[in-house]
C-alpha cells in the first residue's frame, strides 16, 4: 500500500503537503532490516510519526479499540503492560538496556513529591529523592513532610476533575467546571496555555503521564490542515485549544477525535501565536523536571520544535527583532490594544528561543536554525533592553526628547512624542523600580504595565539582572496597584473612557477594572512566584498567596476579580476555572521546592550578549549602534 493511500485510509483528513513530502521521503527510504526508520500514521490526525529503531509508537487508540495494526507481531504485542501504561507508546522487545532506559527515562534522583492519604483524605505530602520510571517518579527515600492546607485539598480534588480524557488516556484539562455554567462556550476545552500551570503542578507532585500526553496528542494537532475562509495559516501553528468529541461511525461504533480550534472558531478569530510557544517551553520544563530527555529528542518532537521555530523565524517585512502579531495572539485573547509588538509575546518568544536551542539535536539538519535562533536571541534581547525599558530617568528622558530626527544615530529613534508620556505615569513611577514597556511601534509606546510580559522577562532573563530587580521593586512599591486584594492584575493601569472605546472597541466585557483591562487573575500568581524565587524574593510570592488563599476557596475559585483594587468576583467570571487552581498549587509547590523551581528560570547567557550579526564595526563608515550601547545595558 502506497503511503499515501495508507494515510488517507487512517486519517480523518487530507495529507497536507509537509505530509506528503515527508510521507514520500520516509517511505521511499531503502529501510534496512531492523527497521532503521519506521512511519506510522495515526489514526485521528495526518501526522507521520518518524522513529529510530529503539521505538515505534502505536497510537492509544489502536490499543483501546483494539485495533493493534497488523505490522505489530506477536513479539511486540507481549510488551509488558506496565510499559504500556506509561504513555502512548509501546516499546519494541529488541531494544537494548540504555536504549530502554532512554525510552522509559531512567532518571538520576530528582526530588519528589507524594501526596499522603489518611484512609480517605489526602493529609499532606512528602518531598523526596526518586527516579523516573517511566513518566511515573518512584518514591525513594522522604525528607521532608508538609501539612497541606484546606484550599490545597480541595484545589488537587478540583484540578484532578478537570482532567479530560483521551480513549482512556489523560491529555489535558478543561479551561473551566462551573457546575452552573449553562454556557460554557469554549471553556469546556483544553486550551494549551491554561493547562501549563496544570502541567506543572503535576509534575511537581511527581505525574509526568498527562503531560507526556498532552506534548505528544497537540504536536499532532499541529499539522492539521487548517483554514479559515479558504486561507491556510503557516505550517507549525499550534491551536489555541482542543476538545475531544465522541463521533459516531455507525449504528453500533463510536470514536474519539481530537478537535482543535486554530481560531477558526474562536471569538475574534484570533491565531494564538502564544500556543506554540508555551508547548516548547512546557516540553523544556517536562523533561527538566522528570528527567525523562528522551521525550524531546524524538524525531517528531524535534521536528514540531523546528516547525515552530521556523515559523516564528520566518523573513517578513520587519525592521525589528520582535515579533509581529495580531491583536488577542496571547492570554489576552480580545482587542485590547495590543497589537505589533507586545511584551507578552516578546518575551514568550524569547523563553521559546532560548529552550529550542537547548533541545534541538545538533545535526546537519538543525545547525543553521540553531544559528539563525542565536542571533534572534542576541537582536532580540538588546531591543527589549535598551528600547522597553523605563524607570524615573528614562521617562525624563522622553520627557525632553527631541523629535524628527533623520539619521542612523537618533536618540529618539522611533520618534515618540513626549506628550504620549501619560498623566498617570508621571505620578505613578516610584523612585526605585522600572518595568518593560507594553509594547513599541513606530511613534507610539504602550506605557502600560503588561504583567505576563515583565514577570516572564524576569523568568528567561529577557531583561538584565538590574531590570529583573527593579521590576520586583516595582511591584514592592506599587503593591496595592498590582497586587491589591486578590492578586494578580493582568496589566495596569484600565483603558478608561474614550481609550476604551476607542482602543477595545466598546468591549462589554474589558470595560474598565474588569478582565482583561487590569481585571485581576489569580492564575498569575505562578508565574510571580517564579519571578520572586529567581530573584531570591520569595517572601514576596509568599505574601501574595496568602491573599489569594484567603479568597480562592471561598470565592469557588473564580477566573478573575473586577475592580481597581480586585475586591469583587468578576463580572462575568467562571467559577472553577482550573488556571485558577492550578496557579495557586503550582505555586505552593514551587516555593515549597525551590530546587525544581530553579530548573524553571534561565540565568544570564554572556555569551549572547557578544553575538553581533549587524557586520558594522566601530571603524567602519557607519557604527553598530549595539556596541556603543551595549555597556549601558550591562551596568543598569
Ligand atoms: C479567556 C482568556 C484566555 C484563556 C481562556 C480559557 O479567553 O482570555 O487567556 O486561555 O479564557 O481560560
Amino acid at each position: 500500500m502506497s503511503a499515501i493511500h495508507l494515510l488517507r485510509k487512517l486519517s480523518r483528513r487530507p495529507p497536507s503537503r509537509l505530509h506528503r513530502n515527508l510521507l514520500s521521503s520516509t517511505f521511499s527510504m531503502d529501510l534496512p532490516p531492523d527497521l532503521a526508520r519506521t512511519t506510522l500514521i495515526r489514526p485521528f490526525s495526518n501526522r507521520p510519526t518518524i522513529f529510530n529503531n529503539t521505538h515505534r509508537l502505536i497510537p492509544s487508540c489502536f490499543r483501546q479499540l483494539n485495533l493493534l495494526p497488523n505490522w505489530v507481531s506477536e513479539k511486540k504485542k507481549s510488551i509488558s503492560v506496565s510499559l504500556r501504561e506509561f504513555s502512548t507508546s509501546v516499546v519494541e522487545t529488541n531494544t537494548s538496556d540504555k536504549a530502554f532506559e532512554r525510552v522509559v527515562g531512567l532518571n538520576p534522583n530528582p526530588l519528589v513529591i507524594e501526596r499522603i492519604h489518611n484512609g480517605e483524605e489526602t493529609i499532606g505530602e512528602s518531598v523526596s529523592g526518586g527516579e523516573i520510571i517511566g513518566n511515573k517518579i518512584e518514591k525513594s527515600e522522604e525528607t521532608l513532610v508538609r501539612e497541606e492546607s484546606e484550599a490545597e485539598k480541595e484545589a488537587w480534588r478540583i484540578l484532578e476533575d478537570a482532567v479530560v480524557r483521551y480513549c482512556g488516556s489523560p491529555v489535558g484539562t478543561v479551561a473551566a467546571n462551573d457546575p452552573g455554567d449553562k454556557l460554557p462556550l469554549n471553556y469546556d476545552q483544553v486550551f494549551i496555555r491554561d493547562f501549563v500551570p496544570s502541567a506543572l503542578a503535576f509534575l511537581l507532585k511527581g505525574e509526568g503521564e498527562i503531560v507526556r500526553n498532552f506534548l505528544l496528542h497537540t504536536l499532532q494537532l499541529q499539522s492539521w490542515e487548517k483554514t479559515v475562509d479558504c486561507y491556510s495559516p503557516g505550517q507549525g501553528l499550534m491551536p489555541a485549544s482542543f476538545k475531544v468529541r465522541t463521533v459516531t461511525l455507525d449504528e453500533n461504533t463510536t470514536e474519539e477525535v481530537l478537535d482543535p480550534d486554530f481560531g477558526e472558531s474562536a471569538i475574534g478569530r484570533v491565531a494564538p501565536v502564544d500556543s506554540g510557544l508555551w508547548w516548547i517551553i512546557l516540553l523544556r520544563a517536562y523533561g527538566k523536571l522528570t528527567g525523562d530527555f528522551s521525550l524531546q529528542e524524538r524525531i517528531d518532537v524535534q521536528t514540531g520544535i523546528k516547525l515552530i521555530m521556523n515559523l516564528c523565524l520566518a523573513d517578513g517585512f520587519d525592521m525589528f527583532p520582535t515579533l509581529l502579531v495580531t491583536d488577542g495572539s496571547c492570554m489576552i485573547d480580545r482587542r485590547m490594544g495590543i497589537h505589533g509588538h507586545p511584551l507578552e509575546i516578546q518575551s514568550l518568544f524569547y523563553s521559546a528561543l532560548r529552550c529550542s536551542r537547548e533541545m534541538l539535536s545538533a545535526n546537519d539538519s538543525s545547525n543553521n536554525l540553531v544559528r539563525a535562533i542565536n542571533n534572534r536571541l542576541s537582536a532580540l534581547s538588546f531591543h527589549i533592553r535598551e528600547y522597553y525599558w523605563v524607570d524615573i530617568r528614562k521617562i525624563n528622558e522622553i520627557y525632553r526628547y527631541k523629535t524628527e530626527e533623520y539619521s542612523t544615530d537618533a536618540t529618539n529613534k522611533f520618534n515618540i512624542y513626549p506628550e504620549q508620556i501619560p498623566p498617570w505615569l508621571m505620578d505613578w513611577i516610584p523612585e526605585q523600580g522600572g518595568y518593560l514597556l507594553g509594547n513599541l511601534q513606530p511613534a507610539h509606546m504602550d506605557f502600560r504595565f503588561f504583567t505576563l510580559g515583565n514577570f516572564w522577562s524576569v523568568v528567561s532573563s529577557l531583561s538584565t539582572p538590574k531590570q529583573n530587580e527593579a521590576i520586583l521593586n516595582l511591584i514592592e512599591a506599587k503593591w496595592d496597584d498590582i497586587i491589591g486584594n486578590t492578586p494578580l492584575k493582568i496589566c495596569y493601569p484600565a483603558l478608561e473612557y474614550d481609550d476604551w472605546r476607542i482602543i477595545t472597541g466598546s468591549d462589554p466585557k474589558n470595560t474598565p477594572w474588569s478582565y482583561h483591562n487590569s481585571g485581576s487573575w489569580p492564575t498569575l500568581l505562578w508565574q510571580f512566584t517564579l519571578a520572586c524565587m529567581k530573584m531570591g524574593r520569595p517572601e514576596l510570592a509568599e505574601k501574595a498567596l496568602a491573599l489569594a488563599e484567603k479568597r480562592l476557596m471561598a470565592d469557588r475559585w473564580p477566573e478573575y476579580y473586577d475592580t481597581r483594587s480586585g475586591k469583587f468576583i468578576g463580572k462575568q467570571s467562571r467559577l472553577y476555572q482550573t488556571w485558577t487552581v492550578a496557579g495557586f498549587l503550582t505555586s505552593k509547590l514551587l516555593l515549597a521546592n525551590p530546587e525544581m523551581a530553579s530548573k524553571l528560570f534561565w540565568e544570564e547567557d554572556y555569551e549572547l550578549l557578544d553575538i553581533c550579526v549587524c557586520g558594522l564595526s566601530k571603524s567602519g563608515r557607519k557604527k553598530c549602534s549595539r556596541v556603543a550601547a551595549k555597556t549601558q545595558i550591562l551596568v543598569r
